[in-house]
């Protein structure tokens, strides 16, 4: 394998993982396809511009003769792009249902005309649903409760089905939450984060009790590499950071390490649909010679010092969605 297709490789987790390639495999070449949509930055791969192995395509995963000309000079495609909030799932689902379902259908097809050697589908611990006790093994059924894990079973689904009509060569990863540098600043840490540094207040959703499991992503982007070389094709494979923490635990982190006081907190009517645990079992690909290498509160505080540090990458963002923002916090005034 020596060439491979990122889609959504401008995003968070994408553009750490061609950084991740590029410095681990000197032969391979990287074809990033991404939308450029609102979570999309091309400055996210500015150190990377000067690096012949790794080409950018500034386009749609939903348009078929872009995707089948990318295709055709590939051994392999790993699909990160996705629409992947679920605040915004939630007052806007159409948009979700076309890059996360119909995308994954556009490029599986394209894999299968193109006789691809492995197609990567990129997913998510919340297919699963919550669970109270107890971890998801990737046996487990999909209940998925928000309109973004919906569209991101969707494509798991799809990915399936090719597998078991056309025998398409699928993989799946289902990772926890994700946390590291590059983190569009609307997810829980990187919004937290850059609020607290500007003294804006840290919005809480419910009791702030809900438990997430939090995965450094240099780790997700091994885990990917690992399943990508070593997994079994037609398999899934859940991937976690053994790291459950509750949503105030991270808050009180971030606010502790930035030395700001409890008082920014902020409670606010929850998240409808709101899950309250997600754990996996992550038994399977350690069986394949994965696991976490990074410790929780050496990572965590890194990732804090990076927002720190990177002041002028995240305040042009927050300075673009600013309306959004306003948007949000009327919304929570309006449940409450
Ligand atoms: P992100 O929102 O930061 O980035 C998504 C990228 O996809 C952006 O660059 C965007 O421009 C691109 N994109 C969106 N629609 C597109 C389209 N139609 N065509 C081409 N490109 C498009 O997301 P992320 O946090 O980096 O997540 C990447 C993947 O990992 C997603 O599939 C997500 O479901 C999955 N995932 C994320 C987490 C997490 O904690 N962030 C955890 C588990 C799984
Ligand atoms: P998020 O980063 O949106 O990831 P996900 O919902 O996909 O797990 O949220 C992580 C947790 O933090 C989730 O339980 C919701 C909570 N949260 C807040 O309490 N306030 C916020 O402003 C945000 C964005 C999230």
């Amino acid at each position: 394998m020596h060439s491979i297709l990122v889609t959504g490789g401008a995003g968070f987790i994408g553009s750490n993982f061609v950084r991740f390639m590029l410095k681990k495999y000197p032969s391979y070449r990287i074809i990033v396809l991404d939308a450029l949509t609102y979570a999309g930055n091309r400055e996210n791969l500015s150190d990377l511009e000067k690096d012949s192995r790794l080409t950018f395509y500034h386009g749609n995963i939903c348009d078929r003769t872009v995707v089948d000309n990318l295709v055709s000079h590939v051994d392999a495609i790993i699909n990160f792009a996705a629409e992947t909030h679920v605040d915004r799932s939630i007052h806007e689902a159409d948009s979700f249902v076309q890059t996360d379902v119909l995308g994954t259908l556009i490029l599986l097809e394209a894999a299968r005309k193109y006789k691809i050697e492995r197609y990567l589908q990129i997913s998510t611990d919340e297919v699963y649903g919550s669970i109270e006790q107890g971890a998801f093994t990737e046996e487990h059924p999909l209940a998925p409760n928000s309109p973004y894990s919906a569209s991101k079973a969707g494509g798991d689904l799809m990915v399936r089905a090719h597998y078991k009509t056309f025998g398409t060569p699928t993989l799946v990863t289902r990772a926890s939450n994700n946390y590291g540098p590059f983190q569009y600043p609307e997810k829980l840490i990187p919004f937290f984060v850059t609020n607290a540094i500007d003294d804006i207040p840290l919005p809480l959703y419910g009791d702030g009790m809900n438990i997430r499991d939090w995965l450094y992503v240099d780790d997700h982007c091994e885990g990917v590499d690992h399943v990508l070389h070593h997994g079994v094709i037609g398999e899934t494979y859940n991937i976690g950071g053994g790291n459950e923490r509750t949503n105030i635990d991270i808050t009180q982190i971030i606010l502790k390490t930035l030395n700001k006081p409890d008082t920014l907190i902020k409670r606010v009517a929850d998240r409808p649909g709101h899950d309250r645990r997600y754990a996996v079992d992550t038994g399977k690909i350690e069986k394949l010679g994965w696991k976490p290498r990074f410790r929780f509160e050496d990572a965590v505080e890194e990732t804090i010092q990076w927002y720190v540090k990177n002041e002028s990458w995240w305040r042009k963002i927050k300075e673009k969605q600013k309306a959004y923002q306003e948007f949000l916090k009327k919304n929570y005034e309006d449940r409450k």
